[in-house]
């Protein structure tokens, strides 16, 4: 059975979509077969940043009852084992799709995939919660600032009331400035385990913009091995629970 994991946090601009991309090449590249949703229905970019040309079928056609979801879902051909479905980024589209059907459609793509990586809208809204709950795992990114901690904190207390397993958080973006709150700390905030530290590094803002996630576009940098890095914590965390 494959594992669904919600990436989400309490604010947007903390790194969700970035980690979903280059996560889910990490886990290609380790072997396993990957599918990356769009769920953040309302700014939808997952496309752009892991450089998809747009979709004819997306998700809210799926959601809105026009398609069945197997219409939606491509295959990634830069990557190795990588799928993703994509969301529509036109309003009228936005309009029709039902969030609320989420969880009925995602959850049975465990059983054609190793992971489903469900890149989520930030906060607590409906369609937030809707992405959210039809994952099975959680991870919670934030940026070491207190506001952001905090807020992100907040979700995981949510969500681990549902029943939902919070693997833990990814501290993003550390050292881009001095007041930055440091790991352990983070940690004590928290009350949840600090899977890893992913550094400020402007090849990962490069990245975006070549739209090539940053384990492909530079592999050797910083931000690619801690990515890759947390790939490799998430399969081991998959095998102590099996
Ligand atoms: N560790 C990092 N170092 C530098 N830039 C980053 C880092 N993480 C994310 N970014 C940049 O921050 C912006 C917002 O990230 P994004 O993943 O879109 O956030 P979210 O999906 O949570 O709204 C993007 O331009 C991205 O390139
Ligand atoms: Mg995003």
């Amino acid at each position: 059975m494959g594992r669904l994991i919600s990436i989400v946090s309490g604010k947007g601009g903390t790194g969700k979509t970035t980690t979903t991309a280059n996560l889910a090449i990490a886990l290609g590249k380790l072997g396993k077969n990957v599918c990356a949703i769009d769920a953040d229905l309302t700014m939808a970019n997952l496309s752009l940043v892991m450089g998809v040309d747009a979709a004819e079928i997306t998700l809210h056609d799926v959601l809105a009852g026009e398609f069945p979801l197997e219409e939606a879902i491509y295959v990634v051909p830069q990557y190795e084992n990588v799928y993703m479905i994509p969301a529509a980024v036109d309003w009228q589209h936005v309009i029709k799709a039902d969030p609320r059907n989420l969880p009925k459609l995602i959850k049975p793509l465990k059983n054609h995939f190793d992971f489903i990586l469900i890149d989520c809208p930030a906060g607590l809204q409906m369609d937030a919660m809707s992405a959210m709950l039809s994952s099975e795992e959680v991870i919670l990114i934030t940026n070491p600032e207190i506001s952001c901690l905090t807020d992100s904190m907040k979700v995981g207390f949510v969500l681990k009331k549902a029943g939902l397993n919070v693997l833990g958080f990814v501290l993003n973006r550390y050292g881009r400035s001095k007041n930055d709150i440091p790991p352990d700390i983070a940690e004590e905030v928290m009350e949840v385990p600090l899977l890893t530290v992913i550094p400020e590094d402007p090849a990962i803002r490069e990245a975006t913009l070549e739209g090539v996630p940053v384990v492909a576009y530079k592999p050797k940098s910083k931000g690619a091995k801690a990515f890759m890095e947390l790939a490799e914590k998430i399969v081991s965390m998959g095998n102590e629970n099996r």
